[in-house]
């Protein structure tokens, strides 16, 4: 059998896109066809790649070079500025295409249940580093007012977020970040920032390159506390670890490496504190935050920790949880609350009875949760398309309900509703332009020439229009 597939993918992050060109390459190779329509939410493709990744972690150009390649190549037609779910519906996507296939990440923080989290001063990482990736809905402004910073976690997300905090301004300048965020920056009195993880040294969820990066920030000082290794000491899991994983083993060193005799002088005019062996138990204040409560915790041997009843309270005025990313429901999609997935198997969609819905798939972090890097989005999609490709070809997937004609018939809907969607050529235009304001950056009043490849346009109308019709370009 030739097959002839009409498919939707939703959510252009990198799951999206490799999804998207796995798809494409196994249809053709099999000498079938395929017209493949990826939706997204936002005006601008690449997901986390843009509202995720620090602005000071260049080397991603090379991936996102890539997925540009895929989108720019014609088999792909990409559908901004529309939210599935809201702006048009599943079912109307399932009567229009012979399968459906959710790559919808992860874009909120996960929480992190204990009292006084809520207190002004407390915010979710995620929320930060969408305002200093300069994503569209949420606020400008951001209070950076703190001169000590608490951040919960020790995952990669956590150092971005400690590393933001600490780092000086102008060391951002020659990124993409948009001129409210450097403003903001600014005008941070911030000196400390202390990073506090409920494991040891040996169990940190941080990347080696990630880690050391931070003692390679221009005057911030790293600092560790002896106690908390004498704590982390005699751990046979921990050693077992050091042992067997590389990773493992160059962190401990890095780590290791960082410690200095007691009367060791710091000279940096910041300072980015690891503290280990904490678990955070309450988030102190009565209008604001003004300190976090740890309990000292002590490695049980089997990779996890026990507390050992003693409490430290840490003055600070603000605290930033970094515990992880979490997914959010699509309507009328089955959506599993404790993991926060789309429950699937292999990527197949299962409903409450755990039967594959036909036709439905899923890849990425919402397929398997918050948790890898953008290349092991790759391996998802591989998986899933194997799946549907098989699925297609042995007749499974759906009837289509809505005769597709020429497959303008999308836009028809979309226009009938109002929905001012974005296409691959909006995001060239939209590109250029970011590119084009990078060029024309003013020489800095201080820091003199500036060399800045893009700089992002925040606002969602402006993005819209300036991929629309170029409307808001200025020259
Ligand atoms: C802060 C942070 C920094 C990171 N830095 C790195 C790094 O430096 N290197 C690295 O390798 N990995 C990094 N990662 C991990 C990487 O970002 C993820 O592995 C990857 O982005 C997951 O891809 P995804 O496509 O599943 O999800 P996402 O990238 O989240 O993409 C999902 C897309 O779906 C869209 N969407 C959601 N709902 C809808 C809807 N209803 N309708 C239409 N569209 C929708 C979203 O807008 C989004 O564009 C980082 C992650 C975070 C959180
Ligand atoms: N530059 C990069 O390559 C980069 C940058 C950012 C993100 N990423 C990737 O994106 C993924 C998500 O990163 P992430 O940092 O959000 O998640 P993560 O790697 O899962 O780290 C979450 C951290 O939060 C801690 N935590 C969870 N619940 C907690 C609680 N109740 N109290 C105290 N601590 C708690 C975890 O500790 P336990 O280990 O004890 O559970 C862990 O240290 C990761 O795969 C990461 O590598 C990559």
């Amino acid at each position: 059998m030739t097959l002839s597939l009409r498919v939707a993918i939703i959510g252009a992050g990198p799951a999206g896109i490799y999804a998207g060109n796995i798809l494409n390459r196994q249809v053709t190779e099999a000498g079938g066809e395929v017209s493949i329509d990826l939706y997204e939410t936002l005006p601008a493709p690449y997901g986390l790649i843009r509202y995720g990744v620090a602005p000071d972690h260049p080397r991603i150009k090379g991936i996102v070079n890539s997925l540009h390649e895929m989108l720019d190549a014609g088999t792909i037609r990409f559908i901004g500025n529309v939210e599935v779910g809201r702006d048009v519906t599943v079912a109307e996507l399932r009567e229009r295409y012979d399968a459906v296939i959710f790559a919808t990440g992860a874009l909120k923080d996960a929480p992190l249940d204990i009292p006084g989290i809520d207190l002004p001063g407390s915010y979710g990482a995620a929320d930060f580093v969408a305002w200093y990736d300069g994503h569209p809905d949420v606020p400008r402004t951001w209070p950076l007012e703190a001169q000590t910073i608490a951040v919960i976690g020790n995952g990669n997300v956590a150092l971005d977020v400690a590393r933001v905090l600490a780092k000086h301004p102008k060391d951002l300048l020659s990124t993409d970040v948009p001129a409210n965020v450097v403003e903001g920056l600014e005008a941070s009195p911030v000196t400390d920032v202390h990073v506090f993880g409920r494991r040891g040294p040996g169990h940190v969820k941080f990347t080696p390159i990630e880690l050391r990066e931070l003692g390679e920030v221009p005057d911030v000082d790293v600092i560790v506390n002896d106690a908390d290794f004498e704590r982390a000491a005699n751990d046979p899991h921990a050693e077992q670890l050091f042992a067997s994983n590389n990773q493992v083993k160059v962190m401990t060193r890095t780590l290791n490496g960082w410690r200095k005799p007691a009367d060791h002088e710091y000279t940096a005019s910041r300072r980015l504190h690891l503290h280990f062996l904490h678990a955070p138990v309450e988030v102190l204040g009565t209008d604001a935050v003004e300190a976090v409560r740890f309990e000292l915790t002590r490695p049980v041997g089997d990779g996890s920790v026990a507390g050992t009843g003693e409490f430290v309270d840490v003055p600070v005025q603000a605290v930033y949880r970094a515990v992880g990313y979490a997914s959010s429901p699509v309507a009328d999609v089955p959506f599993d609350e404790q993991r926060a997935v789309i429950p699937n198997a292999g990527g197949r969609v299962t409903d409450a009875s755990g039967e594959h819905l036909p036709g439905v798939y899923a890849t990425g972090w919402i397929k398997r949760g918050p948790v890898g890097l953008i290349g092991h989005t790759k391996g998802d999609a591989l998986e899933t398309i194997t799946n549907l490709v098989e699925d297609a070809t042995s007749g499974s997937l759906p009837a289509l309900l809505v005769d597709p004609a020429d497959g303008e018939e999308v836009f028809e809907l979309l226009e009938s509703r109002g929905v001012h969607y974005t296409t691959w050529s909006g995001w060239l235009a939209l590109d250029a332009h970011e590119r084009s304001l990078g060029e024309a950056f003013e020489p800095h009043e201080v820091y003199g020439e500036i060399v800045r490849e893009r700089v992002k346009v925040v606002p969602r109308d402006e993005q819209v229009g300036i991929s629309r019709d170029g409307s808001l370009v200025v020259s």
